[in-house]
Parts: structure tokens; C-alpha cells; sequence
């Protein structure tokens, strides 16, 4: 296997992706140092229970000993009010918030102030274009077409982790136009020692992955709307029909209808193709923050 010689991890963002993504790399890819760092105390909070639940789940199916589930844990590093200051000796960061260009251009613009010029600068964004993050990771004052601006950017790759992280077996790998070989090697190295099989994708428009499941989870709420069938009969159809682990709709809930509305706004603005335009229902859903199982009610109701 191909070393991704990462001895300090940071992650960005403690939601159910940022967590899983901690918990991978210190309990699969045995990363020495993991720091997490959210903004929101309470995000952290919930983050490191989950990450305990899941470890005293595996160490109480046998897959696990006490031993390693502490050690994993050990590895594991709260980031608190110093921000992405704290993340400044890691060799390399995985960020994980939520999926808005200004936000992770914000973001990356702070990694290229403060972390080692030598870092790999990872984003698990779904379906945001990796080479405008790879512009924001370009220090102020120099030039794109510099060879500072060049290394700068090089560094910076796609990595797109699915929820839940522990569980789902795939990493997409995306290349930004600036995305230099080696960057690619290495996370990719990363993502295998996290016990992750590797596909790679161009920086289209929602990758492969949303650009295929989008567009059927948007087709699927639009039967609804039209009332083709029901939600039950729908999630069914497709659950006992095709065997998907999961329905449609129930699968939109578990994403997050603002994190789908907010792909497929991405997939529509950057293609211009109406194909991949959200139907109304999922935008109003998001308008009554309705938003699937983070907030108790989707399509479903939670308790
Ligand atoms: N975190 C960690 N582990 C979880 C979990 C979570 N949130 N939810 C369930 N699991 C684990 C369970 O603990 C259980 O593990 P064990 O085998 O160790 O007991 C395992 O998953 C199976 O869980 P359950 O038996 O409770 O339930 P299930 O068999 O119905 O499986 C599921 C649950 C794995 C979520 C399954 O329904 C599934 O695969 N659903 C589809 C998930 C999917 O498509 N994910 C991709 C979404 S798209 C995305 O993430 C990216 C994007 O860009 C939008």
C-alpha cells in the first residue's frame, strides 16, 4: 500500500461526517493524533458520544477490545476555542461543515494562513467544484499561476466520505484542476487505510455519485407531489423491488433535505440543466425546516 505518512490528522467539522471520519482514521488507520474542532460546543459534545457509542458497540460485538476502543479514543483531540490555529502542525486536514461555497472558501483561506505550506487540504464536500475550494487556498497577494499559487492549490483534493462513515465501505476521490499527483496518491493512501475502497471522479457537478443519486431521490419526491403513489408505497417500491437498503425518501431524510436541496442547487447552477432542477415540495420542506432526521421530521417523523 502506498504511504500517505500522516501522523497528525485535523478534522473540521464534528456532524456525523466529520465524526465518522475521526473515528475511521484513529480506530481503522491508527493515525496517531486526530484533532477534531467544531465551533459549536454542543456539536462536539454529541460528536464524541456518538464516536463512544460506536466503539463500546464494537467492542461489545467482539470485533474489538476494550483495549483498542481506548486507544482509538486516546488518539482523538478536542480543538476547542484556538480554532483552526490548533490544527497548524497537522499534515492534513479533512474538512467536514456544512455545504456552502463561502463558507468553505472561508475555511480554506484560513488553512493556507495557518497551516504548514506542506499539508494536504481535504474537503468532504458532496458536491461543490474542489478546484474554486482550491483557489480560496491560495495565500492572499500571490498569483494562481505562481509557483507558490500553484503548490498552494496543488495540495488541496476531494475526499468524500458517506454516512454513515463507519459503515459505507466507499471514499470518492476528486481532482481538482490544480490537484498535483502526489496529493492524490496520498489521500488516497489515507482513504485505504481507513478501510475505504477508492473511486475517483472528475470535479463535475456533484461528482458521480450525486450527479446519479440526486436526480432519482428528486424524481422520487415529485411522484409524491404529483401523487403518483404514497411515501410508503414509494420507499417500498424501491426497497423490496431493487433492494436498496433504504428508500428514496427515507434516504433523503437521512441525508438531510437541506444538504439534497442544497446538492442539487449546486448540480443545477453548474450544469444549467433542467433535469437537475429541485422540485418544489423538497425546496418548501426546507423552507418549514422540515429537514429529515436531524431535525425530527422529513417525510417521516422521528421521536
Ligand atoms: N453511524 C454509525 N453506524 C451506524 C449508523 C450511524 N449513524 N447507523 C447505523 N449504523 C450501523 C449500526 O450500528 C449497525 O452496525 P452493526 O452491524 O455493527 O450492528 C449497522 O449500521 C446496520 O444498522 P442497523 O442494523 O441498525 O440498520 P440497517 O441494517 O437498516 O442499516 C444503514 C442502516 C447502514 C444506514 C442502511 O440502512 C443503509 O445502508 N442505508 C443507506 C445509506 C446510504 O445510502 N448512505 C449514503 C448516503 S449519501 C451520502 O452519504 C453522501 C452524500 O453525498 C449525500
Amino acid at each position: 500500500m502506498l504511504a500517505h505518512g500522516i501522523k497528525t490528522l485535523g478534522v473540521l467539522g464534528a456532524g456525523q461526517m466529520g465524526t465518522g471520519i475521526a473515528l475511521v482514521a484513529a480506530l481503522r488507520a491508527k493515525i496517531p493524533r486526530v484533532l477534531l474542532h467544531d465551533r459549536d460546543p454542543a456539536q462536539i459534545r454529541s460528536g464524541l458520544s456518538l464516536m463512544d457509542k460506536l466503539l463500546a458497540k464494537d467492542v461489545g460485538k467482539g470485533r474489538i477490545t476494550e483495549g483498542e476502543a481506548k486507544d482509538a479514543r486516546g488518539r482523538v483531540v478536542v480543538i476547542g476555542e484556538e480554532g483552526v490555529k490548533g490544527l497548524r502542525d497537522v499534515d492534513m486536514v479533512v474538512e467536514a461543515v456544512s455545504e456552502s461555497l463561502p463558507l468553505k472558501q472561508s475555511i480554506f483561506a484560513s488553512f493556507a494562513a495557518e497551516l504548514r505550506p506542506d499539508a494536504i487540504l481535504a474537503s468532504n464536500t458532496s458536491s461543490i467544484s474542489i478546484t474554486k475550494i482550491a483557489a480560496a487556498a491560495i495565500p492572499q497577494g500571490v498569483s494562481a499561476a505562481s509557483a507558490e499559487g500553484i503548490k498552494s492549490a496543488g495540495r488541496v483534493v476531494g475526499l468524500h466520505f458517506f454516512n454513515p462513515v463507519p459503515v459505507m465501505k466507499l471514499v470518492e476521490l476528486i481532482s481538482a484542476l490544480q490537484t498535483t499527483p502526489e496529493t492524490l496518491d496520498r489521500a488516497r493512501a489515507f482513504a485505504g487505510a481507513c478501510g475505504k475502497e477508492v473511486t475517483t471522479s472528475k470535479d463535475v457537478p456533484g461528482f458521480v455519485s450525486n450527479a446519479l443519486l440526486m436526480p432519482f431521490i428528486n424524481e422520487a419526491i415529485m411522484c409524491l407531489e404529483k401523487g403518483t403513489a404514497t411515501r410508503d408505497d414509494i420507499d417500498t417500491t424501491l426497497k423490496l423491488g431493487m433492494n436498496h437498503p433504504m428508500g428514496p425518501l427515507q434516504l433523503a431524510d437521512f441525508i438531510g433535505l437541506d444538504t439534497c436541496l442544497a446538492i442539487q442547487q449546486t448540480l443545477y447552477d453548474g450544469t444549467r440543466d433542467s433535469k437537475y432542477r429541485p422540485c418544489v415540495l423538497l425546496e418548501r420542506m426546507v423552507d418549514a425546516r422540515w429537514l429529515g432526521k436531524k431535525s425530527g421530521r422529513g417525510f417521516y417523523v422521528y421521536d
